[in-house]
């Protein structure tokens, strides 16, 4: 596509000048180039190309190809009128074989990237892992190694050397929730392991990673960034108290409370205790946990409801998101996650807007003076390529009103006291959605996968209308 996206103007969803409005994407979900440029396998390599473990054997070999699309994927991102865009380092990328030479390819890629999006006036926000961990660290051990925490520390660095000029906003980690319970205790993401004590040893360790590098990317960068982490909190409405706390600690307060307020709360330790002792955490862990972030990302896109299970009736659904035989959930088997009122995106979540709004307000209220921003925000659903005479089309109404609504619930947080500084919209393509693979579809552009075509979808042109009258 070329030239400027035109769109009326959404319906009255103000927001402050500086409040940043962009979109999101992730190294491994849309680079391909898997074997190109220098780059080494990543755990994700390793379990995409594992047979049975994506929908349809998917991998990222080839994805959106934007790694051979750069220029014009940043020519797409200024015709939407993004102000922000989100991205993630391939560690691989930057430092194949995990490393600590800077592969010049790598470099040179990202260097790329970060100058044609401030070239274009969009402000670079940079995750340091979205998944992606080296092979070779996994190897290792992966994240139930605690050096691996190390070496993400020094991985840090070696990217802050090669853009800390330049990147405006870096973020450690992505949804480590994601990272430690899917990759190790239910086996559903990489590495695939199904064990609860290695679960939550890779919690401790990803904590450990985050404030190892905050530091290193203060003390390394020349430009004064934000440094920021990204989490995927668990919003737990109606349900009973016990299983909500348990649910709670696990899922939200296991990063929270280490990286905000410097501890593990008692209650984890002792849910968890029959499955470890957290003798992996050491004097002085906490403290190095514990660094003040500029920003802490919120990503949101449903609730959820759980109840206690008597372990012997039919349990109702077992949140890992895929069964794979193993559970999330270290300690708190016994929870069982309840179906949740619709209507539903494609990925069978509910659309609850209020909960975003809820989430909001929570955290404002849970850690007061500290900043925010909706880093991941958006819907999948399945979208249909329409024939009209200004050419194919995608009237993805459903997501178009997902989003309004969700803008919306922003603002009525913002209403309502909670410093938010921006929001993400998940995704600016179509990509790579784990182990879904490409059958699920959240960009507001389309991606046709026999010919990588790019397609803004109405949703895209939703954006842009609102990016426009801000402008
Ligand atoms: C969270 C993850 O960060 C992202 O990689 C994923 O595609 C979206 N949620 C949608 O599931």
């Amino acid at each position: 596509m070329s030239g400027a996206v035109s769109s009326e103007n959404p319906e009255g969803l103000a927001f402050p000048r500086e409040f940043v409005i962009g979109s999101a994407t992730a190294s491994y979900q849309i680079e391909g180039a898997a074997d190109e440029g220098g780059r080494t396998p990543s755990i994700w390599d390793t379990f995409s190309r594992t047979p049975g473990r994506t929908w349809n054997g998917d991998t990222g070999d080839v994805a959106c190809d934007h790694y051979h699309r750069l220029e014009s994927d940043l020519d797409l991102m200024a015709s939407l009128g993004l102000e922000a865009y989100r991205f993630s380092l391939s560690w691989s990328r930057l430092l194949p074989g995990a490393g600590d030479r800077p592969n010049p390819a790598g470099v040179d890629f990202y260097s790329r990237l970060v100058d044609g999006l401030l070239a274009r006036g969009i402000r670079p926000i940079a995750t340091l892992y979205h998944w992606d961990l080296p092979q070779e660290l996994e190897d290792a051990g992966g994240w139930t190694n605690r050096d691996t925490a190390l070496r993400f520390a020094d991985y840090a660095g070696h990217a802050v050397d090669a853009l800390g000029d330049r990147v405006h906003t870096w973020t450690t980690l992505n949804e480590p929730w994601c990272s430690a319970y899917l990759g190790y205790g239910s086996g559903a993401h990489a590495p695939g392991r199904t064990d609860g004590a290695a679960a939550l040893a890779a919690v401790h360790h990803l904590n450990l990673a985050h404030g190892l590098a905050v530091p290193e990317i203060r003390r390394r960068a020349t430009n004064t960034p934000d440094v920021s982490a990204t989490l995927n909190f668990h919003v737990i409405r109606g349900g009973d108290a016990e299983a909500t706390r348990r649910i709670d600690a696990l899922a939200n307060r296991a990063f929270t409370s280490p990286m905000l307020l410097g501890r593990y709360d008692d209650d984890l330790i002792a849910d968890t205790a029959a499955v470890t002792d957290w003798s992996f955490v050491r004097d002085g862990d906490l403290a190095l946990v514990h660094q003040p972030i500029d920003v802490l990302g919120v990503n949101y896109y449903s609730t959820v409801t759980v109840a206690m299970w008597d372990g012997a009736s039919e349990r109702s659904r077992n949140d890992g998101h895929k069964d794979v035989g193993g559970t999330p959930w270290p300690g708190s088997e016994h929870v069982e996650f309840l179906p949740q009122a619709g209507p539903y995106t494609d990925m069978g979540w509910n659309i609850a807007p209020d909960g975003l709004e809820e989430l909001l307000v929570s955290l404002g209220e849970q850690f007061p003076g500290q900043p925010l921003m909706i880093t991941e925000n958006g819907a999948a659903f399945a979208d249909v390529v329409t024939p009209t005479p200004d050419g194919p089309r995608v009237h993805d109404v459903e997501r178009v009103d997902y989003l309004r609504r969700h803008f919306a619930a922003a603002r009525r947080a913002m209403d309502r006291g909670v410093d938010l500084r921006g929001y993400l919209v998940w995704s600016l393509l179509d990509n790579f959605e784990w182990g879904y693979g490409y059958s699920k579809r959240f960009g507001i552009v389309r991606v046709d996968y026999d010919t990588r075509e790019r397609l803004v979808k109405d949703s895209g042109r939703w954006l842009a209308g609102l990016l426009a009258s801000r402008a």
